[in-house]
C-alpha cells in the first residue's frame, strides 16, 4: 500500500491505496465522487476527465499515487457550493441543451472549462479540436459546441 494525500474539491484527503489504483477508481470508490464516470477501458472517451493542478486529465489514465500532493477538482467541486450556483460552463450546457443522456457531460464540462481557460474566445474549430478527446454518442456535438460558445460569449445564433 502507498500513502497518498491530496486536496479533492477543496477537501484534504489522506489514504492508503494499492499502487495500481487508478485516480478515477480512488475518486469513485475511495471518496464516493461518482460524478466522475468511467465510459471505456481504452482511455478514449474522456468521461472521467478531472482537473489535476488545474489541467484536465483523463483520470483513468493517471494513478492515484501520481496525484499525491496535487489539487484535484471533479465535476462535483466545480460549482460554488456555498451558494449552490452552477459554474458558468455548467449553466451554458443547461441553457444550450448540451446533453442528452448526460453520461459524457461531467468530462465534457471539465474539458471545456480547461479549454476556455487556455483560450477564452475559441473558434468553432478550436472548440471541436479542444473536445476531440471526449466522446458523446447522443448529441452529435452541435449543442455541446454551442454551449461552449455560449459560455465564451461567442455564440452566433441565439437559441
Ligand atoms: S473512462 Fe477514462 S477515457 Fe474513458
Ligand atoms: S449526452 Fe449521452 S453520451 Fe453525451
Amino acid at each position: 500500500m502507498a500513502r497518498i494525500s491530496m486536496r479533492v474539491d477543496g477537501m484534504k484527503v489522506t489514504d492508503d491505496v494499492e499502487p495500481r489504483t487508478l485516480l478515477v477508481q480512488y475518486l469513485r470508490e475511495g471518496l464516493g465522487k461518482t460524478g466522475t464516470v468511467i465510459g471505456c477501458d481504452t482511455s478514449n472517451c474522456g468521461a472521467c476527465t478531472v482537473h489535476l493542478d488545474g489541467d484536465s486529465v483523463k483520470s483513468c489514465n493517471v494513478l492515484a499515487v501520481q496525484a499525491d500532493g496535487c489539487e484535484v477538482t471533479t465535476i462535483e467541486g466545480l460549482a460554488d457550493t456555498v451558494d449552490s450556483d452552477l459554474h458558468p460552463v455548467q449553466e451554458a450546457f443547461r441553457e444550450c441543451h448540451g446533453l442528452q443522456c448526460g453520461f459524457c457531460t461531467p468530462g465534457m464540462i471539465m474539458q471545456s472549462v480547461d479549454l476556455l481557460k487556455r483560450n477564452p474566445q475559441p473558434s468553432e474549430d478550436e472548440i471541436r479540436e479542444g473536445i476531440e478527446g471526449n466522446l458523446c454518442r447522443c448529441t452529435g456535438y452541435h449543442n455541446i459546441v454551442r454551449a461552449v460558445q455560449h459560455a465564451a460569449g461567442t455564440e452566433v445564433n441565439a437559441l
